[in-house]
Formats: structure tokens, sequence, C-alpha cells
């Protein structure tokens, strides 16, 4: 091993432990992950599944068109998911893991199908908290504890959407924004390409897509009226499940 090799796998050995004391030391981060329901995607394990979408592909015209639904679930969506069963599928300890801890413990895994995880694993698990958002006979605020700690960051419902859109507008390039909680505390956040909150020990109570496959179809190159449009018909109830005070 050259002096350059054993270097990057001594920063990368560091990272791993760095990484994994972090979580440690962050109780409040682990019992809000430790919420998570049983369906979902982020406790699935290999070899992973594409959600149903749990509604027609026309249920959210005209904020969402069907075409672009479509695409966006069976075509980019499914495509995370057989890619990250593909990268893994020879690496059966990597199979006891959920996808959660795939994407939390991200510096020790093994750097052959690193990028790999963080980018399909990372794009399976946007997509999947995604999905419910969008769903019809939706609660078109939030409620409980939710609705309160919006109403305590952000002065209102409307300021966190404006904080939202504002932020979605400006992510450069592909990415989501999101709401997230740190530590019981809301605020919002981006994400470049299929990067998630959980590999930042954050607790993502929404997300939503702004890469240009989410929108083009329908909206060209007016990411803002597509988020106007998605953030006036979010399903509320969805984001109030993850949240836990
Ligand atoms: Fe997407």
């Amino acid at each position: 091993m050259n002096r350059r090799n054993f270097l990057g796998s001594s920063a990368s050995a560091v990272a791993g432990m760095h990484a994994l004391s972090i979580l440690d030391a962050v109780p409040a981060y682990a019992d809000a992950m430790d919420q998570l329901q049983s369906t979902d995607v982020l406790m699935q394990r290999y070899p992973f599944a594409l959600p149903a979408l749990g509604y027609a592909l026309d249920a959210v015209e005209p904020a969402v068109d069907s075409r672009t639904m479509s695409v966006h679930h069976a075509g980019h969506h499914a495509t995370y998911v057989a890619n990250l069963n593909r990268a893994i599928e020879s690496d059966t300890a990597l199979h006891q893991l959920t996808l959660r801890e795939l994407l939390t413990r991200l510096p020790t895994i093994p750097e052959s199908v690193r990028t790999s995880v963080r980018n399909d694993g990372g794009g399976h698990a946007n997509h999947g908290q995604f999905w419910p958002l969008l769903a019809p006979n939706r609660a078109a605020q939030p409620s409980g504890a939710l609705g309160q700690a919006i109403t305590r960051d952000f002065g209102s419902l409307a300021g966190c959407v404006t904080a939202l859109k504002q932020a979605g507008t400006g992510q450069f390039g592909s990415g989501w924004v999101w709401l997230v909680s740190d530590n019981g505390k809301l605020r919002v956040h981006t994400t470049s390409n299929q990067d998630t909150p959980i590999s930042e020990r954050l607790v993502p109570i929404m997300g939503v897509d702004v890469w240009e496959h989410a929108y083009y179809l329908k909206y060209q190159n007016k990411r803002a009226d597509y988020l106007d449009a998605v953030l006036a018909r979010l399903n509320w109830s969805a984001a109030d499940t993850r949240y836990q005070v």
C-alpha cells in the first residue's frame, strides 16, 4: 500500500468512527427515527422494492400530470431500486442492514458500492417519502405537534411554505427541499442530487423533489410554478406522523 492509499484508508476509517460516534451521541435523533413505521421504505432490507403509489396516476392532476407521475414512479424511482439491488447483490453483509442503516452509515459502507448506496439508496428513500405527501383526500394543514411546531418556528404554515418555496427555487441543479427536525426544532434544508437528511443526522419531516424529472414535462423551466402547485396540495397528515416531539 502506497502512502496515498494508506492515508485514504485511514481517513475513511476515522470518518466511519466519527460518524458512528455522532449517531450514538444524538439520542433525540435515534429516538425520532425509531418511530418509523414498518411500512416505511427506510425499514426495507435487500432486496429493496418499489412501493405502490397508492393512488391513480392522474390523482394529483393538475399539480402533477399523469405522464410525469408515471415516468417518475415507474421509471426513475424503479431504476434507483433496481440499481441499489444490483450494487449490493453480492455483498451479503449489507443485506442485514435496513435502508436507514445503510444511509446513516455511509462512511463505513465498502468504497466499491458506497456511491451507489448514496445515490440509489438515497433516491429510494427520498422518493419513498415523497409519494405519500401527494396522496389525494389529503389533510390540507398539519395538525397536532407538527402544526404547533410550525407555528413556533415559522410563525405560520404560510411562512413555512414560503421558506420551502424560496429554498427549493434557489437549490442549484438537482436536489430536494426539506422540512427537517433538528433535535425537535424545525427548519428548511436542501440536499443535492439524492443526498438525504438522514445521512446528516436530521429527521426528514417532508421533502419535495426539485429534480427536473419531477416537473419538466409540464412546467419546463418554471420550477417556482411547480413548487407553488405541489406545496399547495401536500397531504400534511403524511408529514404529521414523522414528527415526534
Ligand atoms: Fe425524482
